[in-house]
């Protein structure tokens, strides 16, 4: 779906996408990596389960939001990646969403 354009002077880096090793470069935004990637979605609407992804690029329209480094909720398109990052598929509410929803 999408493609990268050659930069051949930044640096490679290791991130981990639902636990896969992927390629990424140093002044990617975790978003990018998201969205080359399939299934291309950052996380799935927590009231009607369908999937959502990275729209506006510039942290407004919140459909980015995944999980990073063990932080839900995290605006992809709003933090860039570093070596050894864990991103995730956000697939759920946050535990912090859930609280007073039981009763
Ligand atoms: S893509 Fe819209 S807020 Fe991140």
């Amino acid at each position: 779906m999408f493609e990268r354009l050659p930069d051949l002077g930044a640096d490679d880096v290791t991130v981990y996408l639902d636990g896969a090793a992927v390629s990424a470069r140093a002044g990617d935004c975790v978003a990018s990596v998201l969205l080359r990637h399939a299934p291309h979605i950052a996380h799935r609407n927590p009231v009607s389960g369908r999937p959502r992804a990275p729209f506006c690029m510039m942290g407004v329209c919140m459909e980015c939001a995944a999980v990073v480094d063990g932080v839900p909720s995290t605006l992809a398109c709003q933090t860039m990646v570093r070596e050894g990052m864990s991103i995730e598929r956000q697939t759920s509410l946050p535990d912090v969403c859930k609280a007073g929803h039981d009763g």
